[in-house]
């Protein structure tokens, strides 16, 4: 089986306005993380969709499934944790506590706040956690990266063509993300800024797919300006 897991468990901080998180703001007439849960749903690889969201939100999150979601029996709202990993680590137990597991389950974990991705990246990350076990989604570094170890004086500048933006989907065969993420330590754990990290830090490969320029996370008040103009354009969706 292939779970997606929506990542909704944020605040939104740097969107300033907490009280409303950004995966709930309007998009084109429709809440960010519904344009991102329909991307699961209407993809046929995807046998189960697994939204985790703060708990304050998870009766708002069951009522928009409904709404907007027709016949959204595949979709499970539950909470996430208090950092991004923890919400995956609630995914993970969600799925193991209510679902049959074996070797070729796969998880592609997304951000909730990343509504254009598209099928041919949830295709891919598939058939690439299947194959390796493990699979980011990434674009080449555009601008070139800079490296400072204290904020103010830079340390590297390492070459651009080696370098990438990670975005998500983020997918793993899950019974290798688990037996991996319990082989960490906690001061493993505590370095832990990403999902593919719990396999980089492991020496365990993890396979890079191709995203797309417009596979945009919104994080600030411009980004959404941003997605508002895309969602104008048909190319987003190929
Ligand atoms: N996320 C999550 N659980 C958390 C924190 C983040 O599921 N405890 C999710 C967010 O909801 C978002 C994704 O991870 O979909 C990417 O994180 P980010 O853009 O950093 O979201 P926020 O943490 O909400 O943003 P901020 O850092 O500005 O508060």
């Amino acid at each position: 089986m292939v779970f997606a897991a929506v990542l909704a468990g944020g605040k939104g901080v740097r969107m300033g306005n907490t009280d409303t998180p950004k995966q709930y703001f309007e998009l084109g007439g429709k809440p960010v993380i519904i344009h991102t849960v329909e991307k699961f749903f209407l993809n046929d690889r995807i046998d189960e969709i697994i939204v985790l969201c703060p708990k304050q939100w998870v009766a708002h999150t069951k009522d928009l499934i409904d709404k907007y979601i027709p016949d959204g029996k595949k979709v499970s709202v539950i909470e996430g944790g208090v950092s991004r990993n923890g919400t995956l680590e609630n995914a993970i137990e969600f799925i193991e506590n209510n679902f049959e597991t074996d070797e070729d389950t796969v998880i592609v974990t997304h951000d909730a706040v990343r509504p254009f991705l598209t099928h041919r990246i949830i295709v891919e990350n598939v058939d690439a956690a299947l194959k390796y076990g493990a699979a980011d989604t990434v674009i080449p570094a555009t601008d070139t990266i800079v490296e400072s170890a204290d904020g103010s004086i830079i340390s590297s500048i390492p070459e651009r063509k080696l370098m990438y933006q990670g975005q998500t989907p983020q997918s793993f065969r899950l019974k290798e993300l688990e037996k991996t993420l319990a082989s960490l330590t906690e001061e493993e754990k505590g370095v832990l800024t990403d999902a593919c990290k719990i396999f980089t830090i492991k020496n365990k490969p993890v396979y890079m797919v191709d995203g797309e320029v417009f596979n945009i996370k919104i994080t600030y008040p411009y980004d959404l300006k941003v997605a508002e103009t895309l969602l104008k354009g048909k190319d987003t969706d190929a």
